[in-house]
């Protein structure tokens, strides 16, 4: 069976709109900024540019018979942990690597966005459409990552091509919503594009629980700071408490101390933290502790996915917590808002979720206490993408300000290692009652 003109078309005109979006993102970086690695779990630029790249070569390679690959050297490089494709190279060690050079990396992207959009305007199977798609959602993870690697690079430093004034806040009184308990159908069961690990939609049970209608703000968080959050181990779990002194963790990634008051440093430049920002570069472990302090506790996802989707008077689930329509500026802060940080809370009441909960999509992603497993039922689309990081985990809803607006949806599940922090992570608090 092949795919009508006009789905075709669509899935032409998303690839061309990611393939600008990943160029927008690296415009403005000076050549010698491409190849350096900050950290283990950084990548260089030019790294997430031909990866992203590679996997469309991937999908070109399932699809077309005896696909020659542009070169052994760059899949080599750019394969970053398959082993069905190769043996894939140390991530540590990305940016130690001078060659291929970014101008040869920029070159290869080039020529991969005319292959396939040469393909796309033949006649595509079903699964050659499905693996596309999914390869344009990768890349979308990868743009996101992107800007994760370019703050720990540049900072403000980094000259976006957009940036938009942030959005006026308003007066919203904080506090915690009930829901009611009972069976809930968690999952993904739209008839657009999700990953497998949404899927299937299942029931699962649920107690009478309340939520907050906020994120925990930086102001919240210097409470616990400041109550001796990160000098008593009574707060936290063994392994977090680990974590505490191995890393000589005391206070959230970035922030620092200076003539007794904290600031961060992020795209808006060194600044005093702003106390009704939500709380962001913080592993699941200070959250626990946090929530541990706060005598309340995370939610599991299940929780924070009713709390965001379900509609308890018109019984009814949707996409998103304002309803089904795509995430825009006025309902959200992601990577197209062009905000370049986390907004103040009350930032978005058009964003509002049937159940009073705001900014649960965009701004930060949210830890949950769920870990990261298959949903029952599951079934894998893609080896080794998904699947193989059921171990360790833990599960975080809801998308940042890095994350492209095709790419996010109210039951998609993230995925991190417990001590780590780089990325946009914050959380709300749950109780029970
Ligand atoms: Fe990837």
């Amino acid at each position: 069976m092949t795919l009508e003109q006009s789905s075709q078309n669509i899935l032409l005109e998303k690839f061309n709109e990611t393939r600008a979006r990943t160029l927008e993102l690296v415009k403005t970086l000076e050549k010698d900024d491409f190849g350096v690695q900050t950290a283990f779990y950084t990548s260089p630029a030019k790294w997430h540019l031909g990866h992203v790249s590679w996997l469309n070569e991937i999908v070109l390679s399932k699809i077309t018979n005896n696909y020659e690959f542009y070169s052994d050297e760059f899949s080599e490089y750019l394969n970053s942990y398959y082993n069905q494709f190769g043996k894939p190279h140390d991530k540590a060690k990305r940016g130690i690597m001078s060659r291929p050079t970014a101008d040869e990396i920029l070159e290869y992207f080039e020529i991969i966005t005319q292959k396939v959009r040469h393909t796309m305007q033949t006649s595509l199977s079903d699964e050659a459409s499905n693996l596309f798609t999914m390869a344009i959602h990768h890349e979308c993870q990868h743009q996101e990552l992107l800007v994760y690697d370019l703050q720990h690079l540049l900072a403000d430093q980094y000259r976006p091509v957009r940036k938009n004034q942030l959005p006026k806040s308003f007066d919203v009184e904080r506090k915690s919503v009930k829901i009611d308990g009972g069976l809930y159908e968690m999952g993904y069961s739209g008839n657009d594009y999700s990953y497998d690990i949404e899927q299937p939609e299942h029931k699962v049970y649920l107690n009478d629980y309340e939520i907050e209608n906020f994120p925990v703000t930086n102001g919240d968080y210097l409470e616990f700071m400041n109550d001796g959050g990160y000098e008593d181990f009574s707060f936290w779990l063994s392994d977090g408490w680990d974590a505490v002194k191995k890393n000589e963790w005391n206070s959230p990634m970035y922030w620092v101390k200076i003539d007794g008051e904290w600031f961060t440093r992020d795209f808006m430049g060194e600044r005093k933290i702003n106390r009704d920002e939500p709380v962001c570069h913080v592993s699941f472990y200070e959250a626990s502790a946090f929530c541990k302090w706060a005598g309340k506790r995370l939610p599991s996802e299940a929780e924070w996915e009713k709390a965001a989707l379900w509609n308890s008077e018109k019984k009814e689930k949707t996409i998103f917590p304002w309803g089904n329509e795509q995430p825009s500026e006025k309902n959200t802060n992601v990577l197209e808002s062009y905000n370049w940080n986390c907004t103040k809370i009350g930032s978005y009441p058009k964003g509002v979720s049937s159940y009073g909960c705001h900014q649960m999509i965009g701004d930060v992603w949210e830890w949950t206490t769920s870990e990261f497993v298959g949903y029952p039922g599951f079934k894998s689309s893609f080896d080794e993408y998904n699947d193989k990081w059921f171990t360790n985990q833990k599960v975080l809803r809801g998308g940042s300000f890095a994350t492209p607006a095709m790419s996010i949806r109210g039951t998609y599940r993230n995925f991190f290692r417990l001590d780590e922090r780089w990325m946009i992570s914050g959380f709300r608090c749950a109780y029970d009652n």
